[in-house]
């Protein structure tokens, strides 16, 4: 009986997991185990034997059950221990988190235009950045072969199909659709085959038009002049200067006065005091007659700016692509 006991301590000293501690069960106390034939062998001793040594192998069972009982529920500790360990979170790390990306400066430009002239009324309109000819050149009043085509650095499709030079055409298309009085402004992209520090063959555009009867020159200013008092500032010196487009006339040159040396002139004004904003003029009336509009009842505004040039001198940058390299320690600055 001390043999059982001592060799059953024995090999539950080298047990190290419950698989192990329940072979060792098994081995012992299972059906066919050491314990349970040594109770059948009881049978075969003298009776007046058989209560003593049934109550050392009773005492030897019990134990033996309490020891398993003690080191299952002491490896099952061990076992969730390291478990835990193992699962544990370490609060001090870094958390993984997600780039929020920001507006690109030029969308933010664009919104800002879009929302002061919605304010004063101005409607949305879109058109195609593959433009035909008709709209970008012919309906605008620039003559076939007209040298003026060529100011515009033109990428052509096809013979008749060009990518817009500018947002213009949208104003044909937009009076085509309906009659006056019409009241709407058309922000898009345009293509030009330029570039430099100032130029991309690619950038944006935003179209003004207004047409109604007895609409003149006043209005136009008075338009441009609050937009550009709300862009730039309250402050800021406004003047027109005589130009020429094909599709307005008189046509003008709208200039504030330059926002960085406040007109003493500097390096971004070239000394002038002045910086060039926008296009403008009264629509000619040519453009009138290709949209069937009665040129004696109505005359109109048209002006065109670009994005870039006014997000460039907004936030002070000097190249024009920087917009367009997408460079996040640039961009992260708006
Ligand atoms: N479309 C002209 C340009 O791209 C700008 C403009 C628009 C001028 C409307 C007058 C009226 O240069």
């Amino acid at each position: 009986m001390t043999s059982i006991k001592d060799s059953f301590y024995a090999e539950l000293k080298s047990v190290n997991s419950l698989n192990h501690l329940s072979d060792l069960k098994v081995k012992y106390l299972g059906k066919k185990g050491i314990i349970t034939s040594e109770m059948k062998s009881l049978s075969s001793l003298p009776v007046d034997e058989r209560p003593a040594h049934g109550k050392k192998i009773n005492d030897l069972k019990t134990s033996i059950e309490a020891e398993i009982d003690r080191i299952e529920s002491e490896l099952k500790n061990r076992e969730l221990k390291t478990q835990l360990l193992s699962e544990s979170i370490d609060v001090t790390l870094p958390g993984k988190y997600t780039l929020f990306g920001t507006e690109h400066p030029i969308n933010r430009t664009l919104s800002e235009i879009v929302d002061i002239f919605v304010k004063m009324g101005f409607s949305i309109e879109e058109g195609p950045e593959v433009e035909l000819d008709y709209y970008n050149f012919e309906a605008l009043n620039f003559p076939k072969n007209h040298p003026a085509r060529d100011m515009q650095d033109t990428f052509f499709v096809s013979d008749n199909t060009v990518l817009r030079t500018h947002t213009s055409p949208v104003q044909v298309r937009g009076m085509e659709k309906r009659n006056p009085p019409v009241r709407f402004i058309a922000p898009g992209k345009v293509y030009r085959c330029d570039a430099d520090m100032t130029h991309t063959p690619l950038f944006h555009q935003v179209e003004g038009l207004m047409v109604d009867r007895h609409i003149t020159f006043s209005n136009l200013k008075g338009i441009l002049v609050a937009f550009l008092h709300q862009m730039f500032g309250a402050e800021t010196p406004v003047r027109f200067r005589p130009s020429f487009f094909p599709f307005t006339e008189p046509s003008a040159e709208v200039d504030i006065g330059c926002i960085f040396c406040k007109g003493s002139g500097c390096r971004v004004c070239k000394g002038s005091g002045w910086l060039e904003i926008l296009g403008a003029g009264m629509v000619n009336p040519r453009v009138f007659e290709y949209v069937k509009y009665d040129t004696e009842e109505f005359t109109g505004f048209a002006f065109g700016m670009g994005v870039e040039r006014i997000a460039m001198l907004k936030y002070s940058i000097d190249d024009i692509r920087l917009f367009f390299e997408n460079d996040i320690r640039f961009l992260r600055q708006f």
